[in-house]
């Protein structure tokens, strides 16, 4: 026989015994982005090589508008059979109801426990000594996004830190750019306060209002600096009308804005636009006044279904997502941080760089998807909704949110 006839019955019997296992996964997400959009490709062309099929379930607008779709189709019979949500307290009601798979097994034959860092992901995971979910990423919401241009036009330095980009804001006005690009959505006031708090009213603040939820240092005099902060910083965006994103990210990649806040995932858009970080675009953890990130992310549920071939697809893809070389083309993409320390990141941008420095150095936090619960998080955001769209004072804001603060679960 020859070697070409050989090779060729081996392919067709290598590809008979997979397409036997082959299995179709619904996977939901709200990665719709460009620059999320690239990402998600990398998991399901991971997947796809293995003989299986990823069927795409994006859905489309922010984290706000899947995660009711999500949650409400697992409740309601009709699960995925695979979705992502942020890791912490998101998927506690339906892991109570036993509508989520136990990936313990999975976790333990991985060995995540031993390589994934900082092991509080994997807790986020984990109710009652069993594992839930699998992280994917590390993502950090204290960044600002500067363009170059912007600075260029208006004849400035690009600012090195949060007091410096107040300060350039009126000549920045003055050569017709807005200064501060802010999507018109709760969830992203809300990353914009976060981060303003925690380079503003400090670390010890901070955690003493987002970790042990004390009212009295969200009423305190920190708070108050904060929140006057917040106030000045809605008079930079007061021109800001987009709605999504990407679409306020993209007013920097075009030099129509000074600057953004928004978590880490913003690299993906630029990165898609083929900006240069140092060239084109800058970014300042932690505003370039506290350099401390938060540890949130993203993390992959399965849902219960009662067919083995679907359970042991499931668990193959949790495994899957968490490999080396599968956590190194996503995290690239995506603009977020491996899970994993062991894997090779020497083509991560100089942001990345800077935040696996901060990572190294320990400055982490707990994300607020960790300690407040989902209710607590949507009023927070509607708060700040109403804040920053609006003209509520400084301290009615502030008396508001201490009042959250006090009820928050
Ligand atoms: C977050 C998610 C990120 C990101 C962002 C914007 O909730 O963790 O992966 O893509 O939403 O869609």
């Amino acid at each position: 026989m020859s070697n070409i006839l050989k090779s060729l019955l081996v392919g067709t019997a290598l590809t008979a015994v997979t397409a036997a296992h082959a299995t179709e996964l619904e996977v939901t997400h709200w990665w719709t982005s460009g620059g999320e959009a690239v990402a998600v490709t990398k998991f399901a062309e991971a997947w796809n090589a293995t003989g299986n099929t990823w069927v795409d379930g994006a859905i489309a607008g922010s984290g706000g508008t899947a995660r009711p779709i999500i949650i409400s189709r697992i409740l309601g019979g009709d699960p995925m059979a695979a979705t992502q949500l942020n890791h912490g307290r998101q998927a506690e009601e339906l892991i109570e109801a036993g509508l989520l798979l136990d990936l313990t097994d999975v976790a333990e034959a991985g060995g995540w426990a031993d390589l994934v860092n900082p092991s509080a992901l994997l807790d986020a995971c984990t109710l009652d000594g069993k594992i839930y979910c699998v992280p994917v990423n590390i993502h950090s919401a204290q960044w600002i996004w500067l363009s170059h241009d912007a600075y260029e036009k208006a004849g400035l330095e690009v600012p090195a830190n949060w007091n410096e980009f107040v300060a350039s804001a009126p000549a920045l006005q003055d050569a017709g750019t807005l200064p501060l690009a802010m999507g018109q959505q709760g969830w992203q006031q809300n990353i914009a306060f976060g981060a303003i708090t925690l380079a503003v009213a400090g670390l010890d603040a901070w955690k003493e209002v987002n970790i042990n939820k004390n009212a009295d240092v969200a009423r305190g005099a920190e708070y108050t600096a904060a929140f006057e902060a917040v106030a000045a910083a809605r008079s930079l965006a007061s021109e800001s009308n987009v709605q999504d994103w990407n679409q306020a990210t993209n007013m920097v990649i075009t030099g129509a804005a000074g600057g953004q806040i928004m978590g880490d995932w913003a690299q993906g858009e630029f990165a898609v636009a083929g900006a240069v970080e140092g060239e084109d675009y800058s970014c300042l953890p932690g505003l370039g006044l506290n350099p401390i990130l938060d540890t949130g992310g993203d993390a992959f549920y399965f849902p219960v279904i009662d067919d083995a071939d679907i359970t042991a697809a499931q668990k193959e893809l949790a495994a899957l997502l968490i490999s080396p070389q599968v956590q190194v083309d996503f995290n690239l993409a995506k603009g977020s941080l491996p899970v994993r320390g062991d894997v090779d990141l020497s083509a991560a941008n100089g942001c990345m760089q800077k935040g696996l420095q901060i990572l190294a150095d320990g400055g982490v936090l707990p994300s607020s998807d960790l300690s407040f619960s989902q209710d607590t998080t949507l009023q927070i955001e509607d708060l700040m909704a109403q804040f920053w769209s609006g003209d509520m004072s400084a301290a009615d804001a502030q008396e508001s949110y201490a009042q959250l603060i006090e009820d928050a679960d």
